[in-house]
Formats: C-alpha cells, sequence, structure tokens
C-alpha cells in the first residue's frame, strides 16, 4: 500500500530539510520526498494510492520518547504496555523506550523479551526496553549486560534510583561501551536527597516541606562527568532540573567528554510556587525547581546544552496520589502533553521547530544507536503529522493512559499531533476537525 502526504511543510533535521515537500510511504517505509510527487504518480498509480493532503501541517519524523515508564509486568493498575502504547501514539509518538522500574524489575532476558512480546500484540508505537544497570536496580551487582543487550534492550539504567556506588557506575559505563550502548543516569544523590519532598529553597521553608536540594543532583552529574571522562565512555544524564546540572553539562562537552543530556517539559514549564497549592500531581522526582533553574533549562536546550525532550511519563494510579503530600508517589502522566508543552518553547522563541523536532526525534534516536529519527528514503515508514495551530484543552478523563495524574489538566494548548503513522499504517488520527475530501 501506498500513501503519499502532501501539502504540508517537511521538517527533517537530519537532511536539514525544513520546505514543502510531498512524502510518499511505500511497504511501510519512506519511498521519497521530493518537492511535487503527484504528477508522476497519478497515472501510474490511480486509485492505489492513499493520498492525505495536509496543508497548514508541519511532517516530521516520527517522534521518540527515550525516558517513559510503562508499569507492566507488575504495576499493571498504573499503565500497561498498551495502555502507554496508546498514550504514545495519541501524543504523537512513535518510538518510545521504557525504564526498567517495574515489578519485577527489567533486569534480565526474560523480562525485555516479554515487553518486547507485549509491544508486538499492542501493535502502536515502537516500544524499546532499557535495562537495569543492577540487580533489582539495588546498586550493588551489574545485571548481564550482555544477555540484556541480546534480548533487545537499547540502554541501561536504574532510573528512578541512582547508582549510589561510584565503582559500580564505572564499570557500568564501561562494559556498556564495549556493547555500544548508553548508559542513562539518575542522578540523586540519596544522602543529600533523604525525606526530600519538593525542592530545597524559600517555598518548602513556608509550606513546611523537607526539601531536596539543587546539589543533591549536581554532585552526582559531576562524578558521572569523571567516570565518564576517566574511562572514554558515554553518559546520558536523565531529567535534568537545575541550573548547576546545566553549566556542568555545559562544561564537559566543551571539553569533549561524551556526555548528553535529557530533561522533561515540566521542568521548562513550572516552577516550585506551583507547590503552594499542594497538589501531589506536582510532586515529582526530582523536584520542581526555582525560576531560575527554570530559565537556566532553557537557556540549555536552546545552546545544545540539553540535547533531548523527554516526557519522563510516570503514570501513577488515584491510589497512589491521592494522599498525604510525603506518602504520594512521585511522577507525572507525560506522554499526552509533551509534545504541546515543548511546542511553547517555539511560541516562546527558546528553539526553532527544526531544533525541537531534532530534540524529540533525531537526537534520542542517535543515543538510543537507532536508524529513527529522519525520514530519508529508505527509512522505516515513522511519521508525526503536527497541527500547529490546533487549540485544544488538556482533559485527564480522556487520557489513554490509565494515569490521570497531571498538574496541565486543563490547560490551554496551541499545536498537537494529528496524524501518527508507525511504519506505513496510522496509528492515531485526529483530523477530524479538518479531514479534506
Ligand atoms: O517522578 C519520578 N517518577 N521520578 C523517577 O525518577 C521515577 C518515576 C516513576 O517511576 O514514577
Ligand atoms: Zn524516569
Amino acid at each position: 500500500m501506498k500513501m503519499l502526504l502532501t501539502g504540508a511543510r517537511v521538517i527533517d533535521p537530519a537532511q536539514n530539510i525544513n520546505d514543502f515537500m510531498d512524502v510518499l510511504l511505500e511497504d511501510g517505509k519512506i519511498a521519497k520526498i521530493d518537492a511535487d510527487l503527484s504528477p508522476s504518480l497519478k497515472t501510474k498509480d490511480r486509485g492505489k494510492i492513499q493520498i492525505l493532503k495536509l496543508k497548514g501541517k508541519l511532517i516530521a519524523p516520527g517522534l521518540m520518547d527515550m525516558h517513559t515508564h510503562l508499569r507492566e509486568p507488575g504495576l499493571e493498575y498504573k499503565e500497561t504496555i498498551a495502555s502507554g502504547a496508546n498514550a504514545a501514539v495519541v501524543g504523537g509518538f512513535t518510538s518510545i523506550a521504557c525504564m526498567p522500574n517495574t515489578e519485577p524489575i527489567n533486569d534480565n532476558r526474560s523480562i525485555t523479551e516479554f515487553i518486547k512480546r507485549k509491544a508486538a500484540q499492542a501493535a502502536l508505537a515502537h516500544v524499546y526496553p532499557i535495562g537495569a544497570i543492577s540487580r533489582n536496580s539495588a546498586g550493588t551487582q551489574l545485571t548481564e549486560f550482555w544477555d540484556l543487550k541480546d534480548a533487545g534492550a537499547v540502554a541501561f539504567s536504574d532510573d528512578g534510583k541512582p547508582v549510589m556506588d561510584a565503582a559500580l557506575m564505572r564499570r557500568a559505563l564501561e562494559y556498556a561501551h564495549s556493547l555500544s550502548l548508553p548508559v542513562i543516569s539518575h542522578c540523586e544523590d540519596t544522602n543529600l536527597s533523604a525525606g526530600g519532598q519538593m525542592n530545597e529553597g524559600y517555598y518548602s521553608t513556608i509550606l513546611g516541606l523537607r526539601g531536596t536540594p539543587s546539589i543533591a543532583e549536581e554532585i552526582m552529574v559531576a562524578r558521572d562527568i569523571l567516570i565518564a571522562e576517566f574511562t572514554r565512555a558515554a553518559v546520558h544524564i536523565a531529567h535534568v532540573s537545575t541550573a548547576g546540572s546545566v553549566d556542568l553539562i555545559r562544561t564537559a562537552k566543551k571539553r569533549g567528554i561524551k556526555i548528553t543530556a535529557e530533561t522533561a517539559p515540566h521542568y521548562f514549564t513550572l516552577t516550585d510556587d506551583a507547590l503552594q497549592a499542594y497538589s501531589t500531581n506536582l510532586k515529582v522526582n526530582p523536584p520542581l525547581r526555582s525560576a531560575a533553574d527554570v530559565k537556566a533549562i532553557k537557556a540549555g536546550l536552546a545552546d545544545g546544552t540539553i540535547d533531548v525532550i523527554a516526557s519522563d511519563h510516570a503514570p501513577h494510579a488515584r491510589t497512589d496520589k491521592e494522599l498525604e503530600f510525603e506518602y504520594a508517589a512521585s511522577g507525572i502522566s507525560g506522554l499526552e502533553t509533551s509534545l504541546a508543552l515543548s511546542l511553547r518553547l517555539i511560541h516562546e522563541q527558546v528553539l526553532t521547530w527544526p531544533e525541537l523536532i531534532s530534540k524529540m526525534s533525531l537526537q534520542p534516536a542517535r543515543i538510543l544507536n537507532l536508524a529513527k529519527g529522519t525520514l530519508k528514503p529508505g527509512a522505516d515508514g515513522d511519521v508525526t503529522v503536527i497541527d500547529p495551530e490546533r487549540i485544544w484543552t488538556v482533559n485527564v478523563k480522556s487520557f489513554r493512559s490509565s494515569g490521570k495524574n497531571s498538574p496541565f489538566d486543563g490547560w490551554e494548548m496551541q499545536g498537537k499531533a494529528i496524524l501518527t503513522i508507525v511504519d506505513g499504517e496510522i496509528k492515531y488520527d485526529d483530523r477530524a476537525q479538518d479531514k479534506e475530501a
């Protein structure tokens, strides 16, 4: 089956394309991309080709979210692989990578294979499992990296928990490097963060909630930079939240250290003053930081210090969130709001369109060594079509994710994925408002 996407502006940072182009999909792959493909095709293929007219829309390589939490196996009441993959395509993501903090932890081949099997059954977005660095993510013994890679793991992380033992982190970086897979580091010194409920600062003081200081993150970022420099291996820093981390990463990159970094939309959208509402939907780890931190995160995104925007989609059930602040779980259900919140960076002129698309498709694909994130002929037919003008209101009740825990409920957004195409098949279609004949 052939599908022609026509009339839209195509943004493909890998090919330096930011122009009006036609894209032809055939047999699940990108077949052609050119200024005007319709005349040549019409005569030959009339009737056999699905033509999608997309005037006023943007075509991007399928978006990739390299940091999500699906809760299967073990915590299906929060999210299943199928419900998470469903939320992904609604959010415009054709690929997601999922963290290993399930129950049990994804620290072995059978769980990695299970995740892949469930994802294949769901047949929505591509799902790439991330294997644990340490057994049971307990931080003492490395997992079987080779075995995990062989089963399909695309990276290693103990996300949700830091690797506190620097010697173990050193071995992890060395071993992962030999397998050409990245290590994704959750940077948190748990002695400094112990008992922390929110960012340590003015608001934690007036609210009477114990704070997590920014140095709890930065000390570990600094440590990982030193380990990466010493081992000459790559490290990827997850969910950067502080100005100090941005500075450390910027300097390390200048020194040629193999470091990449991501942040999540809540870290450039919300500040810790919002916690005055005492809403547990604002509880997240690392915590929402100060206005100065948000400014630095935006500067880090703008100058390329922060390579990737990832959702850190962390779905939780009502029973995990409707508790006293101290007992509530951390996390925000992010897959269905990540793109729209990120588009605000374009409206604010922090990022250009190609920069944003790159941080949400090409860059994560590069870091995970996946042949994705581009519309080059021959590439997989993963495409996201965005309506940059669509005004819509976040409503958690209509989330496909089982996790309704979003502080953005009721927010008005501009810009939305309206078509999510995976391997040449439409997996999500929200053209309802402006479908053309
Ligand atoms: O807020 C968070 N939630 N941060 C993490 O690191 C883990 C995540 C989760 O698994 O819920
Ligand atoms: Zn996470």
